[in-house]
């Protein structure tokens, strides 16, 4: 089977990250590309809550446990990393989930940074697709915990000031080694009649408009995923997807 096509989304705290990433791995979904691996690499993890799936264990957590409490008898470390790693597996409807939790505590961590990339590749290799919803740091892809994304998604707000943060973005990710060609910005919140800013610093992928849908769903604490099959949003985001699939197969 081919690798998994990686998508890792990042941008400026509050600009619809999460958003994006669960109607994206919903609209994958619904195109059949299943089962998608949705990967919460937020510290702040919601990812779940915008797809209606319940989290009670993070690899961070699963990571700390295992390195300071005392494993069963006969079991090396890394069996029982391994072993616990797949209970912080959550198994939905075509979608998986794992919460990446806290980068790091206390201490080195950089061998069990190794051993939850080891995991997380071997995992992985089932999954046509991997939606990564990272902050704006992308801490995990800097560890090397998550590997290198084929597609980074720079969400941001319209605007001239959102457009700044995303310039800072794509240098971080530059930074991390991350080509620009893989690069693409995602504008949200778009009102109608909305001047362009230009300035873009990646090409423009989609404009997701602003959506009554989804702060109703948010307000009422429903998945963001709950919204109507005719939402713009949805719908945007679905036309983001089919071009993801074209980028997997021409990959
Ligand atoms: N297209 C949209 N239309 C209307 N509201 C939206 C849209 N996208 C996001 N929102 C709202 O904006 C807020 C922030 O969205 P979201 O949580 O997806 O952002 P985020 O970038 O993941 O934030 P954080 O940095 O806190 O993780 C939420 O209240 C969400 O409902
Ligand atoms: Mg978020």
């Amino acid at each position: 089977m081919a690798p998994p096509f990686r998508v890792a989304l990042s941008g400026k705290g509050g600009t619809g990250k999460t958003t994006t990433a669960a109607l994206l791995i919903d609209a994958l979904r619904r195109a059949g590309e299943t089962p998608v691996l949705a990967v919460d690499a937020d510290p702040n993890a919601n990812l779940h809550e915008a797809l209606g799936m319940v989290v009670t264990e993070t690899l961070g957590s699963m990571r700390e446990e295992a390195f300071t409490r005392s494993i069963p008898a006969g079991m090396s470390r890394h069996a029982y990393v391994r072993l616990r790693f797949r209970q912080v597996l959550v198994e939905g409807e075509g979608v998986d989930l794992v919460a990446m939790g806290r980068p790091e505590g206390t201490g080195c961590y950089c061998f069990s940074n190794d051993l939850l990339a080891e995991c997380l590749a071997g995992l992985q290799s089932v999954y046509p697709f991997v939606v990564i919803d990272a902050e704006a740091g992308m801490e995990h892809i800097a560890r090397g915990t998550i590997g290198v994304p084929d597609v980074l998604l720079i969400v941001s707000d319209p605007g001239a000031r959102g457009m700044r943060t995303a310039t800072r973005i794509r240098d971080i990710a530059l930074s991390l080694g991350l080509p620009k060609e893989r690069m693409f910005l995602v504008v949200n919140r778009v009102r109608a009649g909305a001047a362009d800013v230009g300035g873009e610093p990646v090409p423009l992928i989609v404009e997701v408009p602003a959506d009554p849908a989804v702060e109703e769903a948010d307000l009422a604490a429903r998945p963001i995923v709950s919204i109507p099959d005719d939402s713009p949003a949805r719908l945007a985001i679905e036309a983001l997807a089919a071009r993801i699939v074209e980028m997997a197969r021409g990959r």
